[in-house]
């Protein structure tokens, strides 16, 4: 049997980073857990990405990261996921701790003992990564691959053309996207319609399972805020749409273009400006702002085969 591939998540739980996180640890050898601000305060999302690794009875490291983003004013807290940035079900305090290492020193460990090896996924916002890129640039040639939850080739959710996570700190996404590191992306214009329905909700809390029967509760919640917010009748599965791939990798068409951070604009700022002209020649077409290939950019997901492959993946829990 091939070897399990390992991943670092990066995260800011959040509803949908719960389920990446133990979508992840069934599939993949999850090296460890980092949090970062975004969904809700520092203090929150840690406290939920220990609840989560407890919750699925993982032995898994976590480590708390940066509180604030790189540059600008923090966006504040995302009312999809509540006060708490987990809202919807009873979850106990975790008796868990976090380790002593900083998530940026965590991020560079595990890269330098996982070399050319490990899979980063960021799933909130970028600012550990950047900062990690800062503090040790070898990590350039120690990470195989960034998977991305952010951005859109279309619509955005925290603005009409920007996604919450790249928003939230766009000096920090800037950083990964121009950091030559191998990405793969995918975002809003994906994920906003591969999520869990009423019938996904049903099916887990129909199952029996302690930790289902709290998902589906979780997911009530969210999905009633995405019906208010946006009419939705999903709720998206924005972040384990990142890890998906390296389990099945059919389930989403990505294609290998460029993906760059629009830092400035009035009303684009946090935008991720995807070329999806399909260019074959820049001299020919005398087209402009042609720039190299730096990541595969995902287009099209088969979204009810993905959601089905999580759901059976979060019933295995007990
Ligand atoms: C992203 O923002 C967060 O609210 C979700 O967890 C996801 O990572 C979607 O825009
Ligand atoms: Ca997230």
């Amino acid at each position: 049997m091939a070897a399990r591939q390992k991943i670092l998540i990066d995260c800011d739980p959040g509803h949908d980073d719960a389920v990446a996180i133990l979508f992840a640890a069934r599939h993949m050898d999850l090296v460890g857990v980092t949090s970062v601000h975004g969904n809700n305060s520092l203090e929150n999302t840690t406290r939920n990405a220990l609840a989560v690794v407890e919750m699925g009875k993982l032995d898994v490291p976590v480590a708390k990261g940066c509180a604030e983003p790189l540059a600008q004013e923090p966006v504040g807290i995302a009312a999809m996921h509540g006060k708490s940035g987990l809202d919807g079900a009873e979850i106990a305090e975790p008796t868990r701790r976090v380790i002593d290492t900083h998530a940026v020193d965590f991020i560079i460990a595990m890269a330098e003992q996982h070399k050319e090896e490990l899979i980063l996924a960021t799933i909130g916002p970028e600012t550990n990564i950047a900062m990690a890129l800062r503090r040790e640039p070898r990590l350039k040639n120690w990470i195989r691959e960034i998977t991305v939850m952010g951005g859109s080739t279309t619509l955005g959710n925290i603005t009409p053309v920007a996604e919450f996570n790249i928003f939230a700190d766009v000096e920090a996404a800037w950083a990964v996207y121009e950091s030559g590191i191998p990405l793969r992306m995918v975002g809003y214009n994906v994920t906003r319609q591969t999520g869990f329905d009423q019938g996904d909700i049903d099916r887990m809390r129909g199952s029996g399972k302690k930790v289902a029967g709290v998902l589906a509760d979780l997911m009530a919640f969210y999905l009633e805020k995405q019906r208010q917010g946006y009419g939705l009748t999903v709720a998206p599965m924005h972040d384990v749409c990142a890890i998906v791939p390296y389990v099945d990798d059919s389930l989403i068409d990505y294609l290998h273009t460029s993906a760059r951070i629009e830092l400035n604009g009035t009303y684009t700022r946090g935008m991720t400006v995807c070329d999806l002209r399909n260019l074959k020649s820049v001299a020919a077409t005398n087209m402009r702002n042609a720039t190299a290939p730096n990541a595969l950019v995902a287009v099209n997901a088969r979204s009810r085969a993905l959601i089905d492959r999580v759901v059976d993946t979060l019933l295995t829990y007990d």
